[in-house]
């Protein structure tokens, strides 16, 4: 009998409950889909080129995004203008974007109205929000003619001191804040117009005579889906303006509506997914205006509407590719996948379900997975469970929609922050921020003299 010496290897068996995208109306799981090209550019190319992970913006779709916002405003209320919110991505290449196609500039620090001057915005298009300005950023603000909307009462005392240097009193705007009947209160900034605060700021500047009133902001809060809130915060400007123009001789020039609008992302407390529950921008706009009927102002004298939309204009623009490096099976049986980014350079992960997809075809049974970055750390997760189709490592996945509030709210922690490329509609490719490297990090370390004796 010929019994064979070449054994078989043991393998241990393994039950695995696989959940295959279970029956639901929206049909098959989009995760599935490879997204192998970014506007014409493959994703293996820019990968090789410019090395995992890596953070990719499409020119094309921000620009497609702000005329769409400005195609809106043109059709109801052509005397608007957007102002680019620096803060949702200041990367120099996104602003440039922003301003060539006719957008202003919208900060709230001295540091990010340094950097818009520097991208070349004239200071009377800047509009400088937030609420700490300091008296050197204000008369800053004062001498290049911003648009400076003021936050609280020292700062009011802070700006006229300011403006005793100018021969004529500087224009500022009044942020308010205020209730709706879908929006939780942001009420930490400006002044309150339900309790009467907003009106006696008013009656406070008129009665210092050092500053005049040219407008009011209202930034309602963030992430908001709900359009109608928007068209009460409009009426509610109004109403005010009015009152300051009948009661108070005060012709605002503008009203600024801030941002807010959600993006097409999806929140983990949400049900729907973003792209059904995200309502288009033109829907934002058609609530504004209606609700600026209120305004009681001359035909020649309307006020400037300005928005100062953020994340809704740039969040569909930005991918950031990583790379496969391990699979684990956790003891409770989930699949964990192991990438090389994680929440310190996707912050966003943090309140977003983003949409992942491979950027290769696949092949095997879907199951549920957690993604997670190379930080170790426990909150190092970047989906904590979605049904996701087998990948081994040097695979890529490609996280979407991660366009803003990353590229300036990432950390260095750990491991370095991934270069960013922009992609062109011509489908050229150029890095806009290097990856960052020891000599980039330790760069603004000293050694204390006593030890390095
Ligand atoms: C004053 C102001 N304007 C505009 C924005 C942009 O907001 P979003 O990105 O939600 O559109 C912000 C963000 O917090 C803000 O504070």
């Amino acid at each position: 009998m010929n019994l064979s010496t070449s054994k078989v290897p043991y393998e241990k068996p393994l039950m695995v409950k696989h959940v295959t995208g279970m029956m639901n109306k929206f049909g098959s799981n989009p995760a599935f889909v490879p997204l192998e090209e970014i506007d014409g550019v493959r994703v293996s190319s820019l990968v090789e080129q410019y090395g995992s992970p890596l953070f990719v913006f499409s020119e094309k779709t921000i620009s497609a995004k702000v005329r769409e916002l400005r195609d809106a405003l043109a059709l109801r209320y052509p005397k608007s203008r957007v102002a680019w919110s620096y803060k949702t991505n200041y990367l120099d290449a996104i602003c440039r974007i922003h301003h060539n196609e006719g957008s202003w500039a919208e900060v709230v620090s001295e540091f990010e109205y340094d950097k818009a001057v520097r991208n070349g915005v004239p200071e009377n298009r800047i509009i400088f929000n937030g609420p700490y300005k300091t008296g050197e950023a204000l008369s800053k603000a004062f001498n290049g003619g911003a648009i400076v909307n003021l936050d609280n009462f020292d700062e009011l005392a802070e700006a006229e001191r300011s403006a005793a240097n100018f021969p004529e009193p500087p224009s500022v705007g009044i942020r308010l804040n205020m209730s709706t009947s879908s929006t939780p209160h942001w009420s930490r900034f400006g002044f309150n117009l339900e309790n009467g605060q907003a009106l006696d700021v008013v009656k406070r500047i008129l009665a210092g005579g050092k500053l005049q009133i040219k407008g009011l902001h209202c930034h309602l809060g963030t992430f908001i889906h709900a359009t109608e809130a928007y068209g009460e915060v409009a009426a509610k400007m109004a109403r005010f303006a009015n009152l300051l123009r009948n009661d108070h001789g005060i012709t605002v020039d503008y009203l600024d509506l801030g941002g807010g609008f959600a993006s097409e992302n999806t929140l983990h407390s949400q049900y729907l997914p973003g792209q059904q529950a995200t309502p288009p921008l033109s829907r934002f706009v058609e609530e504004i205006t209606d609700g600026l009927r209120e305004l009681d102002f001359p035909s020649d004298s309307m006020p400037t509407l300005f928005l100062e939309t953020g994340r809704a204009l740039v969040d569909a623009s930005g991918y950031l590719i990583t790379t496969v490096v391990a699979n684990k099976r956790l003891p409770d049986g989930q699949r964990s996948i192991i990438i090389d980014a994680g929440v310190s350079s996707l912050f966003t992960s943090f309140w977003y379900k983003h949409d992942v997809v491979p950027a290769q075809p696949t092949n095997g049974l879907p199951e549920t997975a957690v993604i997670h970055g190379p930080l170790c750390m426990n909150i190092d997760v970047m989906r904590p469970a979605l049904v996701f189709p087998p990948v081994d490592p040097g695979h890529k996945l490609i996280f979407k929609n991660v366009g803003a509030y990353n590229v300036t709210q990432w950390m260095q922690f750990i491991t370095y922050r991934p270069a960013v490329v922009l992609v062109s509609p011509d489908s050229e490719h150029s890095i806009i921020r290097k990856r960052e490297n020891l000599e980039t990090v330790v760069e603004r370390e000293e050694m204390a003299p006593w030890l390095s004796k």
